[in-house]
């Protein structure tokens, strides 16, 4: 293809806005041609940071989808229960297909969005974007090259950190599983598919244990109000909307995640979505139900084990792995790899590249990874730059489902149709 890969976006809130920026810092790669958002404020930016025009700017999926096809590639990245009707429609229209994880709420759709856009035969990404990190390809590689022997067991951390985990988990849009998705879908698929990608097999049992214990009424602190603009034990407490919020604004950051809150970013802004907004309520008085904390026990082809804990009692900090091996011990911290060989007692330490300051340069470059492989897999029509295709992005959600099945039931799952 000698023109860059167009694209149209449905869903512009956070995830589909910091895509657009990845895309308009490569107009030579890429370009946005229309957009689908329903919230004026958000379609309108969007509009004008792509130069869209009204009648590219949608009010909905559906709308877009109704329109001819104006582009090679779709980005879907409405909340999670809405991503089976566009990716279906748009795939059915002949787009190319990238869509946030999780794919749906409930394994069924998994199958029934997975088996439509295969048919469809365009090609699909899944935005499991940690696959296309500098760090884990470092990490990969090492396993690849044989630098531990055989892999043989996995210890992985997902730290989610107290405040974002309140911010996301007990206050916002994944606090509940009716109304977006249980917590191993909405957070933990990603290490889940991850450990699936750094092992190199597929993940055939699992158990799991985990609850919500601390963020309920139950744990509230005596004196404390229902908001914390209102509560007298708001200085004491470690998850003090105002703290966060307004700290955060003082420092001058008004990104991630101040304007999730408020689109209006000042001072007053934030203190009135405080006072009046779900961010500002208590957090063992809101209406969450996901659990704070989940471990899950996987085997993988070949009697591979992991273990697997998510937590939210944590600094806000990147993910560890430690991977045992026949012939030495690798130890990841997001930032560096620490190699011990069995046989020559020695240890080296790997550097990983700094992910920089790139446009979607989120979760350590995985965002802009994934833009990077999905734009060249259409441009060049070649699937393989494609890391998180249909099949092992389908076997990765259904050991989460399975998981979750083994948590609720006290039971070990098989991976695969219930
Ligand atoms: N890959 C990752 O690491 C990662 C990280 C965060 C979120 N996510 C996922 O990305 C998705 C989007 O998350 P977000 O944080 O951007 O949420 P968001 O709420 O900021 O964005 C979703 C947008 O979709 C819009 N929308 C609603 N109905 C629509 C319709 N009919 N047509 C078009 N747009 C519509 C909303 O108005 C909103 O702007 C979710 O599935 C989420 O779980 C993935």
């Amino acid at each position: 293809m000698d023109r860059p890969v167009t694209y149209v976006v449905a869903g512009a809130g956070q995830r589909g806005f910091g895509y657009g920026e990845w895309i308009a810092a490569y107009p030579e790669r890429a370009r946005v041609l229309a957009v689908a958002e329903p919230r004026t404020l958000q379609r309108e930016a969007f509009a004008r940071r792509h130069d869209i025009p009204p009648e590219r700017a949608f009010a909905s999926w559906q709308e877009l989808a109704a329109a001819p096809r104006m582009a090679d590639a779709a980005i879907v990245t409405t909340q999670d229960s809405d991503h089976v009707g566009p990716a279906i429609t748009l795939a059915d229209n002949g787009y190319h297909l990238m869509v946030e994880k999780p794919l749906a709420p409930t394994e069924d759709e998994c199958v029934e969005l997975v088996r439509a856009v295969t048919d469809a035969g365009v090609l699909f990404a899944v935005c499991h974007v940690l696959r296309y990190r500098p760090y884990s390809k470092l990490l990969k590689g090492l396993l690849d090259d044989g630098r531990i022997g055989e892999v043989i067991s996995v210890q992985h951390l997902e730290p989610v950190g107290h405040w974002h985990y309140a911010h996301s988990y007990v206050r916002g849009n994944w606090r509940r599983s009716d109304t977006a998705s249980f917590m191993l879908l909405a957070k933990s698929g990603h290490d889940i598919d991850w450990l699936r990608h750094i092992v190199g097999r597929p993940i055939e049992r699992v158990s799991s244990f985990g609850s919500l214990t601390h963020f309920r009424r139950s744990q509230q602190p005596r004196g404390a109000a229902d908001r914390c603009v209102d509560c007298a034990v708001e200085p004491d407490c470690a998850y003090s909307a105002p703290r966060l919020y307004l700290g955060r604004l003082r420092e001058g950051r008004t990104g991630w995640p101040v304007n999730v809150i408020t689109d209006d970013v000042s001072e007053s802004g934030v203190r009135a979505a405080l006072r009046d907004g779900p961010y500002g309520r208590c957090v063992y008085a809101c209406d969450n139900d996901v659990v704070d904390h989940q471990v899950v026990a996987m085997e993988f082809g070949g009697g591979v084990t992991a273990t697997f804990t998510m937590t939210a009692f944590t600094p806000h900090a990147d993910r560890r792995t430690q991977v045992f091996g026949t012939g030495g011990y690798l130890d990841g911290t997001g930032k560096q790899v620490t190699v011990h060989d069995f046989l020559t007692g020695e240890t080296s330490v790997h550097e990983v590249a700094s992910a920089g300051q790139d446009a979607a340069a989120g979760h350590g470059g995985g965002d802009a990874g994934l833009l990077d492989a999905f734009t060249t897999a259409v441009a060049t029509g070649d699937a393989s730059h494609i890391l998180s295709g249909p099949a092992e992005s389908l076997e990765s959600h259904r050991a989460v489902f399975a998981a979750e099945r083994a948590r609720l039931t006290g039971t070990v799952q098989p991976v695969g149709p219930a």
